[in-house]
């Protein structure tokens, strides 16, 4: 069992360390290159500044939900190994790791380049560019509330959280490592090896307790403070008709937006065909199976921030909320298999659906997906780039 320090001599401890920091930085960074030629950075290396963080450990544990999340349907989805729960001190050098641009082969970028907070973690570009410059196949998922759903990535071919979060390092577009030159990276910080020991009990370095903390920390972003959650507790009396009116229609019998954006969450924990493309250039999870029946799949995201997580879509071809709804409205395409609840005749591969929405309806609807914001999230100092205080 490993002991908690104490927050007082985890206080003292960093103010120690902050004093003695910089050129400690210099000279391990120097150290590292002097070293290692195996290291895949070939320019200068630059010094990072300190990861700047709270005096006393902040609090990660999962808040306590509103009512409305307490569904079987969801609780099922929980996310959470048993061997690996989330710990403030866990969470706290996940956060470092998710931010730190050294655990890329040009340290031009880190998690957060793609990931951003302010846009409830997902990228602006429809696809993101990594550590040379390239651009990534898909474009970047938003990772919230990532504790209800189980595999990851667009084609879900990732069984779990900390089995995804190992995969962007060694990617050859997005971050360029081996795990062995990641974990020397993080070995020549001087930051680190208290953060791995208030986490893991010693300084030891691993790729396991890497993916642990990243996925601790990743696991923590936990959305349940938008304007729809205040209405669940009020009766939505601060709607304006408006919304409303969308918040009918997405639950309405006619669009069944809500039969795939299910629960409080706004998902479904799998993957569905959207009758995007008559041929998908991008098969999905198709392309990972080999199986047709699941061609034109992808992960159904939790529609929550969707306000500010544009581009939409697995390859971002839908810019603005207004294209996402006429698609929905009017530009379905037929598929062998396009989900059921997308024809008029309820069958797989049955004929799309035309709703004929007036441009107020239409209105509506995306009025309704703005209520789906978490301002309070991408607030969340416990969430943000401790390299850039
Ligand atoms: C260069 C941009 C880039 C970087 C850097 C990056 N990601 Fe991503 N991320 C993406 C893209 C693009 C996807 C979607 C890829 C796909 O599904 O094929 C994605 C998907 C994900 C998902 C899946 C979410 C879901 O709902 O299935 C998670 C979780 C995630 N990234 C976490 C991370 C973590 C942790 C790091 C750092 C170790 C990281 N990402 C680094 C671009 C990036
Ligand atoms: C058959 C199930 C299904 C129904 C019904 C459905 N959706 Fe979706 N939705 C999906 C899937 C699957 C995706 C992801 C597809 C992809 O990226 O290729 C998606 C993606 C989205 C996105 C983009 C999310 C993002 O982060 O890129 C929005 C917004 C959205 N849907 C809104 C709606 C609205 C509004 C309705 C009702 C008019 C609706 N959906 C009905 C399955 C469905």
């Amino acid at each position: 069992m490993r002991t908690t320090p104490s927050p007082q001599s985890v206080w003292s401890r960093r103010h120690q360390w902050a004093r003695r920091s910089a050129p400690v930085a210099i000279t391990l960074v120097v150290a590292l290159f002097v070293g290692c030629a195996k290291d895949p950075d070939e320019g200068t290396p630059q010094p990072m500044p300190a990861p700047q963080l709270p005096a006393t450990l902040a609090s990660y544990a999962l808040p306590t939900l509103p009512a409305h999340f307490n569904s079987a349907a969801l609780q099922a989805f929980e996310s959470t190994p048993s061997d690996n729960p989330i710990t403030d001190a866990g969470a706290t050098l996940g956060r470092v790791l998710f931010y730190d641009k050294n655990l890329s082969a040009t340290r031009a970028v880190s998690c957060g380049s793609c990931h951003h907070q302010d846009h409830g973690f997902a990228d602006t570009r429809k696809k993101s560019k990594g550590h040379t410059g390239l651009s990534t196949r898909r474009n970047a998922s938003h990772i919230v509330n990532q504790f209800y759903t189980r595999r990851q990535f667009w084609d879900l071919r990732a069984n779990t959280l900390e089995d995804q979060v190992l995969m962007p390092l060694q990617d050859t577009v997005e971050m360029g490592m081996t795990l062995a030159q990641v974990n020397m990276r993080v070995e020549g910080l001087p930051y680190y090896p208290l953060l791995f020991e208030e986490a893991f009990g010693d300084s030891t370095i691993t790729s396991d307790r890497i993916a642990r903390a990243v996925a601790q920390f990743v696991r923590s972003i936990v959305s349940y403070r938008t304007r729809f959650d205040e209405g669940e507790a009020n009766g939505f009396v601060d709607y304006t008709p408006m919304e409303l009116a969308g918040k009918a229609l997405f639950f309405s019998q006619e669009t069944r937006c809500n039969q795939c954006h299910m629960t409080a969450n706004f998902f479904t924990p799998g993957s569905l065909n959207n009758a995007l493309d008559v041929d998908y250039a991008d098969n999905g999870v198709g392309e990972r199976t080999g199986d047709p029946a699941d061609n034109g799949k992808f992960k159904v995201p939790s529609l929550r921030n969707v306000e500010v997580t544009g581009p939409y879509m697995h390859d971002g071809r839908f810019l603005t909320l207004e294209e996402v709804v006429e698609h929905y409205n009017s530009g379905l395409k037929p598929h062998a298999y396009i989900d059921d609840r997308l024809t008029t005749d309820m069958t797989i591969g049955g004929t799309p659906y035309q709703l004929g929405l007036t441009t107020y309806e239409k209105q509506a609807l995306v009025a309704f997906l703005k209520t789906l914001t978490d301002l309070p999230l991408m607030a969340d100092p416990r969430f943000s780039d401790p390299f850039m205080p």
